[in-house]
């Protein structure tokens, strides 16, 4: 189908899978077990409704935002995903050059499968990039890499902390990783021990360090200034240590279903964190000391607004983009990010609100949601 038959987010998914080869789309769809989280974090958006206001004058609305200090033309951010070659020859490169037209961030993963001076030096001047962290067994390896990022000028570090074992992804299990996938690079880059017998995903984590701890965070804050990010919060008393530890934020997320399955989805997280973190510290959110963001399952602007009235920042959108750019390349990125554009502006103008500090909590009925 050409793009101008693509309507939303979901039908690139559905373009992917029939012209994605099978392995990349087993890596890309893949989730944990039997995949209860992963239709979970998109479900969960069902259970909250609007409260639209009315007579409000519509006529200019501006969802533009700040993340940790830096402009972006939507509250949402491209999140980290690995091995965007597996989809497209010029892999993680249609992001960076989507986020630049758009105005939005791209969190580059540790393993992309693009160099990561290759994904900097792609960036057009002032653009911003953040960087998401596998921690290294190998500390030296996590130093240098972290303090060459920061030198060449990525706004802050997202440390994932959901991932001390890779989740059980059976779709991607029953396929071979083979020597000459262009992601091989990554593998080797990190040094890992290779299996190439059980999917994409085994093959190149292996490095990932089990034994990374609370008591590791003054570590980092000792070898970087970047603002550090916990991506991976799943309840209010590890988002509460992290504030007390001194981080700019969390990512309430579950790794898109692909770690712990029945996990419960970000959204539904983020309603107790805000109470109880809220309660607890004096804090309300969104605040510019500490920052909440969420991922997983965000197909729609509608869903973004959401996660913006109960308090988060910014919202991290994965696989929609991969499955964008693994069908059409960079036009279907820049595609996707005009249908979000569209759809925001329709629902601004929808819920009366003119700019995103208007969304406030009673603007949504998020009663359903248990942990409200
Ligand atoms: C991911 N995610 C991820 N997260 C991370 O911290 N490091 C990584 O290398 C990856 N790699 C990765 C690959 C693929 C193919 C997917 C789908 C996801 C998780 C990602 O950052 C995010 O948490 C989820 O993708 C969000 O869910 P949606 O938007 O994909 O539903």
């Amino acid at each position: 189908p050409s793009l101008s038959e693509i309507l939303n987010l979901h039908d690139f998914e559905a373009i992917a899978r029939m012209v994605m080869p099978e392995k990349a789309w087993a890596y890309y769809s893949s989730a944990a077990e039997d995949e209860i989280t992963n239709r979970e974090n998109h479900v969960a958006y069902h259970r909250i409704w609007w409260r639209p206001r009315i007579l409000r004058d519509v006529t200019h609305v501006d969802w533009s935002t700040k993340i940790l200090g830096h402009a972006s033309k939507m509250p949402l951010y491209i999140t980290a995903t690995a091995l965007g070659k597996l989809g497209h020859p010029d892999g993680e490169l249609n992001l960076t050059k989507a986020a630049a037209k758009h105005g939005i961030i791209q969190m580059i993963p540790t393993l992309a499968s693009c160099a990561f001076d290759e994904l900097v030096d792609a960036a057009q001047p002032g653009q911003v990039q953040f960087l998401q962290l596998y921690v290294n067994q190998d500390r030296e390896i996590t130093k240098k890499f972290v303090q060459h990022a920061e030198k060449r000028g990525i706004k802050a570090l997202f440390i994932t902390v959901d991932a001390p074992q890779l989740g059980r992804r059976e779709k991607d299990m029953r396929q071979k990783f083979e020597a000459e996938d262009p992601a091989e690079v990554t593998a080797n880059k990190q040094e890992g021990k290779v299996d190439r017998m059980q999917g994409a995903a085994r093959a190149i984590s292996s490095f990932i360090d089990p034994s990374l701890d609370w008591k590791d965070i003054p570590w980092f804050q000792s070898i970087t200034k970047m603002p550090l990010i916990l991506k991976g919060v799943q309840c209010w008393e590890d988002a509460l240590q992290a504030y007390d530890a001194g981080l700019a934020g969390v990512v309430l997320s579950n790794h898109g279903g692909r770690q712990l399955d029945f996990s419960r989805s970000g959204v539904e997280v983020l309603a107790e964190v805000v109470r109880e973190v809220g309660a607890r510290r004096s804090l309300s959110f969104p605040n510019d000391k500490f920052q909440l963001f969420v991922d997983g399952g965000v197909r729609r602007a509608n869903d973004v607004l959401k996660a913006v009235a109960l308090g988060a920042t910014a919202v991290g959108v994965g696989r929609p983009f991969l499955y964008a750019f693994s069908s059409y390349g960079f036009e279907g990125v820049d595609h996707a990010l005009n249908i979000l554009t569209d759809e925001f502006e329709m629902n601004m103008r929808l819920i009366g609100a003119r700019s995103l500090k208007e969304i406030v909590p009673e603007m949504v009925d998020a009663s359903s949601l248990k942990s409200h």
